[in-house]
């Protein structure tokens, strides 16, 4: 139960990563509000943590529209109390070389996976100052180091990285006592890697299974449970002198 008592947000709940960390929070004793873009999958991940200690509660919201961050925050604090856990997990993935990307595009990219970040970011701070809590933003190791094929992804996941920094800093200076990490997920098996892979020509899939197959050290992609428990780790007390900081779980992927 290493998040009793604690309540917690986490955006694109219904699928992948965010899922996991949903389940993985219930286990651990925290209320959970899952929201997604897609409300039947937020309301599948409320159903499949049916019988866990923490109380799961469902809601659609799309992250990129400002209106629905204090809307969101509110409810929360009215359905399970005051919040101290919010995870910007939301986020899409088109593959698209820098020749090859639009800027609607591109644009598209940076309002899921940046802006909607900050906005959420901003909200947290307003909701948790002056009683702490944790931040917790999905970059990518696509946030540290480049590919040909995801530029607006990189560009994004790299946003991310640096404004987390950021705002942890700007919590600290304000004494808010909240603390703002990134975890930095290396291949992971989840519908958007899954969906990803199978965007590419049957050329472009076999460089890139080979690819990753080398790249990989530790052999494999990870599972979504890899990285709900780095999550877990960052929105309990255990991490309570984490702030700013870059977790990467990439079974190796950047070690070399
Ligand atoms: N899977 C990986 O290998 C990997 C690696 C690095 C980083 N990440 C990051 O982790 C996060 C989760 O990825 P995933 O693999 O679970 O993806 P996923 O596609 O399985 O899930 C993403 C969820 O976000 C939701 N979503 C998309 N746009 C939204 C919006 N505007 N408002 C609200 N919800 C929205 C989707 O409906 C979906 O449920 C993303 O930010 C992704 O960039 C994933």
């Amino acid at each position: 139960m290493r998040l009793a008592g604690k309540v917690a947000l986490v955006t694109g709940g219904g699928s992948g990563l965010g899922r996991a960390m949903c389940i993985r929070f219930a286990e651990e004793g925290a209320s959970v509000l899952v929201t997604d873009i897609h409300l039947e999958a937020a309301q599948e991940t409320v159903s499949l943590g049916q019988g866990l200690p923490g109380k799961l509660v469902s809601r659609f919201q799309d992250v990129c529209d400002e209106a629905t961050w204090p809307e969101t925050l509110a409810y929360a604090e009215s359905e399970l109390g005051p919040l101290s856990i919010l995870v910007n997990n939301a986020g899409i993935a088109v593959t698209a070389s820098v020749e090859h990307e639009t800027l609607e595009g591109w644009r598209k990219t940076q309002a899921v996976n940046l802006d909607a970040v900050f906005m959420g970011t901003q909200a947290g701070i307003l909701a948790m100052k002056g009683r702490g809590g944790s931040i917790i933003n999905l970059s990518s190791i696509e946030g540290i180091i480049g590919e040909p094929l995801t530029a607006a992804y990189n560009a994004s996941k790299g946003g991310v990285r640096i404004f987390t920094k950021s705002a942890a800093l700007w919590c600290c200076r304000e004494k808010y006592g909240i603390r703002v990490n990134s975890i930095h997920p290396g291949f992971i098996e989840t519908p958007m890697v899954i969906n990803g892979l199978a965007q590419l020509s049957d050329e472009e899939r076999a460089v890139m299974d080979a690819q990753l197959q080398m790249a990989i050290p530790m052999g494999e992609m990870g599972r979504p449970e890899d990285i709900a428990n780095a999550a877990l780790f960052l929105a309990s007390d255990e991490s309570r002198y984490m702030t700013g900081a870059e977790l990467v779980v990439d079974g190796g992927y950047t070690a070399h």
